[in-house]
Parts: structure tokens; C-alpha cells; sequence
């Protein structure tokens, strides 16, 4: 065990990475060993090159806005869900109809770290507070069994929506381990497959590895546009090839309210004979920190809110709306060749992006230094760095209350994409569902609370209210439950019939 029998001490003066070794003569046995075989792992030229040119793109992107080249998504590749009602049933009939041939299969981006939301533990594992206490994997799991039975409702035969779940190498265990103790929440555990992302280490501004331990890279994953990259390498293309797959949705795991497989999404696609598709809310407010999807140079693109001016953020169509409104929510369809074509062509063109960060590092002294400014970066690719591949692009615009809403940070007062706006998000659209199919809601009075919740105590809270996934996928089949009739909050509606918990503090 000696790296320079290995030729490793060899490689990585050459890569200009020797530092790697500084501390090897203090490091335990054990701890040689670990760092040999990451060592051993990485091929150093490669991330030398990407360094070069992620800071090439990032420095000259810096320096130069979009707004010449920028177009807003044509009407005619537009479906929205305000503006074309009238083909709403179509297009949810046509999804079903793909789903009942199980050609539908759902891709979950759950390799992130979740350093804002500071739990030690996967994103998809937590509890938002509902009064279920469900996670965020199990309600993702439930919708995905009731879509499986609403498209059964139409063949006579079984139906099945795989279920591709990527990792990283920090959350793979645990990921795996949860599901396993929830027996896959129901689900056949043959369809729920586990695949991981790569990992890449940051990087000083000079281009150097930075050590975490004496004996130990700074690696992170290489960000959800690693998707493509782990497809090729982990055999989840071949997968989803055998299967005879030949739709994917692909979506983030920290989405309260995401439609998981949503067929009216799939079928408009489809309909459209789109490659890709992109779901978006309406961007209302210019100054709203959202990527947009829109035309740059006559490609697709998610054109970040830094990267424009506001003059441009600002500018308005002739009815009114914001020229460029149509934000990303990371929620993507693509057709089962598009995917393969990326996977096995495009995915080298791909560029990484620079997010500079404060990376705990260890110092030519051996001590461990917790920088209070970025000192390095990690390097990312994006889901929707593919766009540009697409021949033919479909945008489906939805709306941000019954779709969008993602948890991204710890609880404080008045913040924003916490557990308590998920909570709240989610309780509200049940509410109106609810309201839609007829019910009605009481207070400890027997008088009837009015639709709107009104700010109570100074605050806005909404009705508690929760559907499970198991009986509404998005509404439907709840008026023979709940039609003409007066409801006490916490009102639940499982499997097992309607509840009324009179508790508070949820
Ligand atoms: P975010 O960019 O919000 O990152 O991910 P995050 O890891 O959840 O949170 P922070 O930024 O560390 O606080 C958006 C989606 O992309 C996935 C996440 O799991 C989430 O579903 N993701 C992100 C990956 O799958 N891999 C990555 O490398 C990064």
C-alpha cells in the first residue's frame, strides 16, 4: 500500500495534485487505504478538464446577458392547463391510456444533498408535518399506486409504473434501507429501482482538490444533470429498453404537490410528438428568483434570473403577462429515444456549472477551517442543460397552487419553501377539493367556515385537511365521500374512510 509503487503519487503530480498525499505518513492504516482507493477512483485529467472549462464558461457567462438572444416559448408548443380547458379529458385520456400500457415510467432526482433543509438524512424522508406524518417518498409512492389503478380501470389487464429513483453516493443506503423497512410503501419492490449519481470533488479557485480530512477528498454529487450520465454507466437505460418504456417523467423530491406520471402532462406531450417537455408556473413577479424556459439562438433553454437584465425581466406581452413567464419547476417529460440519444451522444457536450460555496477544508497545517466565505467551488450539471437536444419541444403551464411547492429550507418565521409552506400547500389544494366536490367545512360552533380562511390570530392558516393519495390522485372520485356534507377540522380521508380529528397544533 504505498502510492508510489502504485504510480497514484506519479498521476497525481502530473495532474498537479500531489497535496493529496501531504498528510499519508499521519493517516492510520485504514484511513491509507480508504484515501488510496478514492484516489485510485478518480480520473484526474478528466476533472482538470472539466474544472477548465466550467471556470471558462462561468467566467465569460458572467460578463455577457442573454436578453438579444432571447425568445419567449411560441404559443403553439404551449399547453396550459388556465387557457385549454377544452382539451384537458384528451390529453389526461391519452396518458392514461399510455400508463395502462405500461410504457410510462417515473424518474425521481433525489441524489441532492439537502444542505439548506439541514437534516442528516434524505430529503425524500421527511415529514412535512402533515397530519398523516407521511413523507415525502410515501405520498410519491402513493400517487404512483392510485395512477396505477385508475389506468387499470381501463384495460383489463395489470399495469405497471416503474419507478427510478437516483441516489448519490451519501444518500443510497439510507434511501434503500427506508424503503426496504416501508415494504416500498405498497409497491412492488421489482419496479422501485435504486440507481446512483456521480460524485466530484471541489476545488479551490486554483484548480485544486480540496481535502475535507488529512485523509479525505471534499466530494459532492455532480448535480442532477448527473442523471444522464448514471443512466449510461448503472444500466437504467437497458432497464427501461427491456421493459419497453417509451415515456419518462422526471422530477424533484422535494415537490410537495408533484403529479407524479401526470397523464395529462404525459398525454400532451405525446399528442404534441414532443421529445421533451418542460412543466412551468407562471412567472408573475419579474424580480422572482426562477429560471425561465425560453428560446435562446432558436434552441430551448432555462435562462437563470441572473443572467438577464431586469428591462427584460420586466417586459410584458399584449396581455399583460410577463414576456417571460413560463418558470421551471424541474419537472420534465422525455421520450424513451430522446433519452437514449443523450445518454449515448450528447451528454459529453454538456458543460458543468460553477456554484461557489464556503468548503470546509483542511489548511497546509493539518487543521480543520470552516470558511465564513466561499473559498471554492463545486462543480454541477442541470436536468435541463438537454433542452437545447430536443427537435421537438413541448411546455405545459400549470398552476403554481395546485403543483409547485418545493421544500428547500428550515423552518423560520416568514420563510419561504419550508416544511410549513409545503404543509400548508398541500392542505389548502385539499381543501378545495373538498369544497370542489361538494363538502363543507364547520367550525367547533357548527358555523360554516368561509371558503376563503380568513386571518385568524393574525394569521393565515389554512383548513387542515388531508387526502390521502390512495383514495384522490388529483381530485377526483371524492363527491360520493364527502358531497353536502359539514366537516370539523382536522378532517383526513384515507382508505380506511373520512376522519375527523379534533386536535390541534398540526
Ligand atoms: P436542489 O438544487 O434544490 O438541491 O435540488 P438540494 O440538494 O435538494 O438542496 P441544497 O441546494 O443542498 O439545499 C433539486 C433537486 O435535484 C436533486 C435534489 O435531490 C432535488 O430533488 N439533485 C440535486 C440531485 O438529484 N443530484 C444533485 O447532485 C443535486
Amino acid at each position: 500500500m504505498d502510492p508510489n509503487s502504485s504510480g497514484l503519487a506519479q498521476k497525481l503530480a502530473e495532474a498537479g495534485q500531489s497535496h493529496l498525499l501531504q498528510f499519508w505518513k499521519e493517516l492510520s492504516p485504514e484511513d491509507q487505504r480508504d484515501l488510496l482507493q478514492e484516489l485510485q477512483g478518480i480520473d484526474f485529467q478528466e476533472i482538470n478538464g472539466f474544472f477548465k472549462s466550467a471556470m471558462e464558461t462561468s467566467s465569460s457567462s458572467r460578463h455577457e446577458k442573454m436578453d438579444a438572444r432571447m425568445e419567449p416559448v411560441p404559443r403553439e408548443v404551449l399547453g396550459s392547463v388556465t387557457r385549454d380547458r377544452e382539451s384537458l379529458k384528451d390529453w389526461e385520456v391519452k396518458g392514461l391510456d399510455c400508463i395502462a400500457q405500461s410504457k410510462v415510467a417515473v424518474l425521481l432526482l433525489a441524489g441532492g444533498q439537502g444542505t439548506r433543509l439541514g437534516v442528516s438524512y434524505p430529503k425524500g424522508m421527511y415529514d412535512v408535518g402533515l397530519p398523516s406524518h407521511k413523507t415525502l417518498f410515501q405520498i410519491q409512492a402513493e400517487r404512483i399506486l392510485k395512477l396505477q389503478q385508475l389506468a387499470e380501470r381501463k384495460t383489463t389487464a395489470k399495469c405497471c409504473i416503474p419507478w427510478y429513483i437516483m441516489t448519490s453516493g451519501r444518500t443510497m443506503d439510507s434511501t434503500k434501507d427506508f424503503f426496504s423497512q416501508h415494504k416500498y410503501f405498497g409497491l412492488d419492490k421489482n419496479d422501485v429501482i435504486f440507481f446512483q449519481q456521480g460524485m466530484l470533488p471541489a476545488m479551490d479557485y486554483s484548480g485544486k482538490i480540496i481535502l475535507e480530512s488529512k485523509g479525505k477528498l471534499s466530494m459532492a454529487p455532480d448535480g442532477n444533470g448527473g442523471l444522464y450520465r448514471a443512466l449510461g454507466n448503472q444500466g437504467v437505460l437497458d432497464d427501461m429498453q427491456r421493459r419497453g418504456i417509451e415515456f419518462i417523467h422526471v422530477y424533484c423530491v422535494d415537490n410537495v404537490l408533484v403529479k407524479v406520471a401526470d397523464p395529462t402532462f404525459v398525454g400532451f406531450c405525446v399528442q404534441k410528438g414532443a421529445d421533451c417537455g418542460a412543466k412551468v408556473v407562471e412567472k408573475t413577479n419579474p424580480t422572482e428568483a426562477v429560471g425561465v424556459v425560453c428560446k435562446v439562438d432558436g434552441r430551448y433553454q432555462v435562462v437563470e434570473y441572473s443572467e438577464i437584465t431586469l428591462a427584460t425581466a420586466e417586459k410584458r406581452s399584449s396581455d399583460g403577462r410577463l414576456l417571460f413567464n413560463a418558470g421551471n419547476v424541474a419537472n420534465h417529460f422525455f421520450s424513451f429515444p430522446f433519452l437514449r440519444d443523450v445518454v449515448q451522444k450528447y451528454e459529453p457536450q454538456l458543460q458543468h456549472h460553477v456554484a461557489q460555496k464556503k468548503i470546509p477544508y483542511v489548511d497546509p497545517q493539518g487543521r480543520l477551517v470552516k470558511p465564513d466565505k466561499p473559498n471554492g467551488i463545486k462543480m454541477e450539471k442541470f436536468v435541463f442543460d438537454i433542452f437545447q437536444f430536443a427537435k421537438t419541444f413541448a411546455v405545459y403551464e400549470v398552476l403554481r397552487e395546485d403543483e409547485f411547492s418545493p421544500l428547500k429550507n428550515a423552518d423560520t418565521q416568514d420563510g419561504k419553501d419550508t416544511p410549513t409552506t409545503a404543509r400548508h400547500a398541500l392542505m389548502s389544494l385539499h381543501h378545495r377539493w373538498v369544497l370542489n366536490a361538494g363538502g363543507h367545512f364547520i367550525d367547533e360552533n357548527g358555523t360554516r367556515v368561509p371558503a376563503i380562511p380568513s386571518l385568524k390570530d393574525g394569521t393565515d392558516l389554512p383548513i387542515k385537511c388531508e387526502i390521502s393519495p390512495l383514495v384522490s390522485y388529483g381530485g377526483e372520485g371524492l363527491e360520493e365521500l364527502v358531497k353536502g356534507r359539514e366537516f370539523q377540522a382536522t378532517l383526513m380521508i384515507d382508505e380506511r374512510g373520512v376522519h375527523e380529528l379534533v386536535r390541534n397544533g398540526v
